[in-house]
């Protein structure tokens, strides 16, 4: 273990310095999502993959997302996009009203003006990559782009935004934070489930695979991004597989919010498979400058050489009749 990572993860137990840094890097999450542009960028990717893979024909309208992070904006793009409903579950209330209501006005700008999907060269380290990064026009066309972007429909949007418990039109935005019970969405009610660097966090990722497939409509679709790194400043990106879960939970993780749950790829694929989410793409990102196989924790020695070797994942499974 490097002095970085010690350090990092003692200062965790010191009351208010954890807040401090927060403050200093100037997001809660260590996500980007207080960005119009990484919203517009993650909810375009997901959308372009899920077409490219033949799960949707049409934006869809009832999306949810797990884990939005800083703010709610991927999930706003999606109703800029036509959507209608949008459910955000999170553990931590990261987002604010003020934030969310700025990234909205930004993500209306990028809409209006058809902007291409922020790239590799502005977004290098998020996945999926792209064949292409033009605006999707084959799904997302000009007759669709301006009814979604109607000023009562903005509106309608703002309006949900700032009194959620109120209906007043066929938008729908909820934050369930925490989110515990599945039963906050009605079954078989969504036609998208996503979420971006999320399901790397998930303490019981078999509950949580289960209330995707029961939260989806019979043909929704599921898309996650997964991000296998050990998000804490260490010198190899997959260092987190050389711990203890004492040692990874007492020392190095410490007291920071939500955990990362050291799960690798193929846990991510057998949960798929268990609860019945049929695996239509999965796209791997290899990293071979990591850890190998003689310097993993004894705890770990079940991983397979590829679990070892895959540093990001974007799953794409369809709930089939
Ligand atoms: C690295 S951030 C990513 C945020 C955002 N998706 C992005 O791309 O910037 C991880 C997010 O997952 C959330 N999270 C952690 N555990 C979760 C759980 N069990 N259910 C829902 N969200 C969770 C965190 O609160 C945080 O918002």
């Amino acid at each position: 273990m490097n002095y970085k990572t010690l350090v990092c993860g003692l200062s965790t137990h010191v009351p208010g310095l954890y807040d401090r840094l927060v403050k200093f890097r100037n997001s809660s999450t260590g996500g980007a999502s207080k960005s119009a542009r990484y919203c517009y960028s993650v909810w375009l990717r997901h959308l372009v993959m899920a077409k490219e893979n033949n799960l949707i024909e049409h934006p869809p309208e009832v999306v949810a997302e797990i884990g939005p992070g800083d703010t709610l904006g991927v999930g706003l793009a999606a109703l800029l996009s036509g959507g209608k409903k949008y459910y955000a579950l999170d553990v931590v209330p990261h987002a604010s009203s003020s934030g969310n209501l700025t990234v909205l006005n930004d993500l209306v700008k990028l809409f209006h003006d058809r902007e291409p999907i922020p790239n590799d060269i502005e977004w290098p380290r998020v996945f999926p990559k792209l064949k292409s990064y033009e605006f999707p026009e084959s799904i997302l066309n000009d007759d669709i782009v301006n009814a979604a972007l109607k000023p009562e429909r903005i509106a309608a949007i703002k309006n949900a935004l700032t009194y959620p418990d109120r209906v007043s039109s066929d938008i729908e935005i909820k934050y369930f934070v925490p989110w515990i019970n599945p039963d906050i969405i009605c079954s078989d009610s969504v036609d998208l489930v996503l979420s971006q660097a999320v399901m790397e966090h998930i303490d019981n990722l078999n509950d949580a695979y289960a209330a995707v497939y029961r939260w989806l409509r019979t043909g929704g679709v599921m898309s996650m991004e997964i991000d296998f790194s050990n998000h804490v400043m260490a010198d190899k990106w997959n260092e987190h597989w050389m711990y203890s879960d004492y040692v990874w939970d007492a020392i190095v993780w410490g007291k920071r919010p939500y955990p990362l749950n050291r799960q690798p790829h193929s846990i991510h694929i057998s949960m798929c498979k268990k609860n019945n989410l049929k695996l239509v793409s999965d796209i791997c990102q290899y990293n071979h400058t990591g850890i190998s196989r003689n310097s993993i924790h004894k705890d770990f020695g079940w991983l397979s050489d590829e679990d070892l070797l895959i540093q990001n994942a974007f799953i794409q499974c369809i709930k089939a009749p």
